[in-house]
């Protein structure tokens, strides 16, 4: 069964043992062991492509760190990977992942800056979600003693986008307004938070309507997701607000455009109305980009707009922003240790239960972030067809069209 967010302060024996490992290099592990779990993707589809198998134990190379996992972070772009509805998806089986937290258990040749025990985040690019990882320091951070493991698979992707975006793209500034899409998800909750770092900020927040009780106070107007929030701002804000951040693109591309205020930034960092069923709709995703507001430049100047883009996975792995990233995630850790920002972890699953995790985030079930817990026990309800011991690669049968009326697994939750 997943934990939820509320029962932080019960975490599993191994998260809440926050000192674990730091005492010289009594990291306990099996250190010969030649494997490790994994969740593999079989191939790009459904849910029925990913399972947990053993994979071979890396070891780590010039410039590396070897991290014996604690937790990983379960994004809506791993769902999109999962589909396959990214631009240039890599060769499957692969495993997926793109943050993960826990324990230096080895360094490789020429490491400089972390020791055997060192309790770190990192991001990486694919693999994230295994027993043992193995990453360039340039992607390599070290936690806060007072950090959770759970807290720390829940925070890097979120909030260093939120604050590349805001401050880096944005320039976020005292008694400005700004817009924010699925304001509960783990991404919306770290924008909420970090705008409540600047005085005076105003932030509409658009959400499922069931979420709002529970957000409500991270942001200053909340609006339910299928109402007209164009004209719900408006009245609120006749002209408009400064910073627009969409992750849905579409048609809310030029609705969120027609929001902006002159001198105002739009940003477009995600593209979640893609996801429709349980695999790729070439239908949604034809929608999606039919509907692009198409961008003149002479309109832009005419009207006074900046219109911007946003991803944080190109920055790190194709376009060498790793040292800016570092110098944004030490800002994030000082705001962390003054207590003013913290992530918002919705529920905690076992590496086994991945495709109960990826249909909640689906389903829109989640506020905050979800975390897969690498130590803890599947339910055995869930474990049952997800497991296997070959590092299987084979291709199953897709299941049929768009999948949004199949029925869904049972959740406990
Ligand atoms: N560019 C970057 O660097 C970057 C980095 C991180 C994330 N992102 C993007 O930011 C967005 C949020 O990511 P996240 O990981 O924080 O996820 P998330 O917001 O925690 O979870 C997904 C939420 O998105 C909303 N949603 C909107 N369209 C949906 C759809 N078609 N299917 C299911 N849910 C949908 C739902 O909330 P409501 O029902 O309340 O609307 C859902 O709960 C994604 O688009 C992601 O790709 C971009």
């Amino acid at each position: 069964m997943a934990k939820e967010g509320a029962d932080m302060t019960e975490e599993t024996e191994y998260m809440i043992d926050r000192n674990a490992g730091k005492e010289g290099v009594s990291v306990e592990s099996p250190s010969n062991a030649k494997e490790m779990r994994a969740v593999v993707l079989a191939g790009f589809g459904g849910l029925n492509k990913l399972r947990v198998t053993k994979k071979a134990m890396p070891e780590p190379q010039n410039g590396e760190v070897k991290i014996r996992v604690k937790a990983c972070g379960l994004n809506f772009l791993d769902l999109m990977v999962r589909q396959g509805n990214i631009d240039n998806p890599p060769k499957t089986p692969l495993v997926p992942g793109f943050e993960c937290c826990g324990i230096v258990e080895s360094v490789g040749e020429n490491t400089q800056g972390f020791e055997i025990g060192d309790r770190v985040m990192a991001f990486m690019n694919y693999n994230a979600w295994a027993e043992v990882v193995c990453t360039p320091v340039d992607f390599v951070y070290k936690m806060p003693d007072e950090m959770m493991f759970a807290e720390a698979a829940a925070f890097s992707l979120n909030f260093v986008a939120a604050y590349m975006m805001l401050f880096e793209v944005a320039k976020l500034r005292e008694g400005m307004s700004v817009l924010v899409h699925s304001a509960g998800g783990a991404v919306g909750q770290a924008v909420a938070q970090l705008c409540s770092t600047v005085p005076n900020i105003t932030v509409f927040g658009i959400a499922s309507c069931f979420k709002h009780a529970s957000i409500k106070d991270s942001v200053t107007h909340l609006f339910d997701r299928n109402t007209d929030y164009i004209q719900e701002i408006k009245k609120i804000s006749p002209d408009g607000v400064d910073i627009v951040l969409d992750c849905l693109c579409g048609e809310n591309t030029g609705k969120s455009l027609s929001l902006l205020k002159p001198l105002g930034t739009y940003i477009l960092y995600g593209a979640s109305n893609m996801v429709t069923g349980e695999t790729r709709s070439f239908f949604s995703f034809a929608k999606s980009w039919w509907q692009v507001e198409k961008v003149n430049p002479i309109k832009l100047y005419e009207e006074n707009k900046v219109i911007a883009g946003f991803s944080l996975l190109n920055l790190l792995f194709k376009q060498g922003g790793c040292n800016l990233v570092k110098s944004v995630m030490n800002k994030l850790l000082s705001l962390y240790e003054q207590k003013k920002i913290r992530p918002l972890v919705d529920s905690l699953w076992a590496l086994e239960e991945v495709k109960e995790a990826m249909q909640r985030i689906h389903d829109r079930g989640n506020i905050g972030k979800l975390i897969l817990d690498v130590e803890k026990s599947p339910t055995p309800l869930m474990a049952n067809d997800s497991t296997e011991t070959s590092e299987a690669g084979e291709e199953e049968e897709e299941p049929e069209g768009d999948n949004d009326s199949k029925e869904r697994m049972p959740f406990i939750h």
